[in-house]
């Protein structure tokens, strides 16, 4: 039942076999979908060969460059992916970034600039990806945004990318309301802690796993393919009455009080 041919899906955020942006990008292949793929450009050139290696057993169709900071690279992807799609169904918006020093000791001491690079990167972007997505959903769409529980709760550690977070959960909010007319659905999946590039920054990571595997529900913390399976969910016509939310993948820790 869950189909997603003939489908088209732009994929945002893939570093490395590690990242759930991957295990969504397996997950929607496998569904029958398009890919296209997003990466962040460096001055060498090192990502662009990984991610290239990486994803090309799934012959994704478009494989661009896009820095989510740089409006010229935003609107440079988005023309290229009309001229070469008819149409774009999904867009996985599955980025972050806040500076290291950030992420551990005091929150109080985030500076100004620590603040609006996590608040840019970590949340604006996915306001200004639907801004360019919007266009080209002309059947309808579904936009899926990954977010954490330090969003919702005070994780130790996790400081301005809570506020990040926050920021992110409510904006799916208000894009869902806006979006909904066109038949455009917007959720976020709060995935549990799992090791990756971006998670290995937050101090304690491997603390806050082990502390999970303890304590959820599941007894467990949960993969990337596990976050791409309900991606697929959320972009596929059996999630056609859900919008607006944010859906718990984390083993249900979630749901505990101690
Ligand atoms: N790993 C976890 O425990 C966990 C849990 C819940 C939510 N998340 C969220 O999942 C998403 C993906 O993170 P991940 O854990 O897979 O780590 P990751 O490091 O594999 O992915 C982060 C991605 O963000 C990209 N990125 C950073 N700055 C960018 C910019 N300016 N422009 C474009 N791309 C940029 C990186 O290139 C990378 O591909 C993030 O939103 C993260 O907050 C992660």
């Amino acid at each position: 039942m869950l189909n997603l041919t003939g489908k088209k899906a732009l994929v945002t955020g893939i570093a490395n076999n590690r990242s759930i942006a991957w295990g969504i990008a397996q997950q929607l292949h496998q569904a029958g979908a398009s890919l296209g793929i997003t990466y962040l450009p460096d001055d060498k050139g090192r990502f662009e060969k990984k991610v290239r290696e990486l994803v090309e057993p799934l012959q994704p169709s478009i494989f661009l460059p896009c820095n989510v900071q740089d409006d010229e690279q935003i609107d440079a992807a988005f023309e290229a992916i009309a001229s070469q799609w008819d149409k774009l169904d999904i867009l996985i918006h599955c980025l972050a970034f806040a500076n290291k020093e950030d992420l551990s000791g005091e929150f109080s001491a985030t500076t100004r600039q620590g603040f609006n690079t996590a608040l840019e990167v970590s949340s604006y972007s996915l306001n200004r990806l639907a801004a360019a997505a919007k266009p080209l959903m002309k059947e309808g769409g579904s936009i899926v945004t990954l977010s954490y529980l330090g969003g919702v709760k005070v994780i130790p550690n996790y400081n301005v990318m809570g506020i990040a977070k926050a920021a992110l959960e409510m904006s799916v909010r208000y894009l869902a309301a806006e979006l909904g007319p066109q038949n455009i659905r917007v959720n976020a999946i709060s995935a549990g802690p799992i090791r990756t590039l971006a998670s290995s920054a937050v101090g304690g990571i491997l603390d806050m796993i082990h502390h999970v595997e303890q304590v959820a529900p599941l007894r467990r913390t949960v993969t990337q393919l596990e976050v791409g399976n309900t991606a697929a969910f959320l972009c596929s016509d059996l999630a056609s009455g859900i919008t607006g939310q944010v859906l718990y993948v984390d083993a249900g820790y979630e749901i505990m009080g101690m």
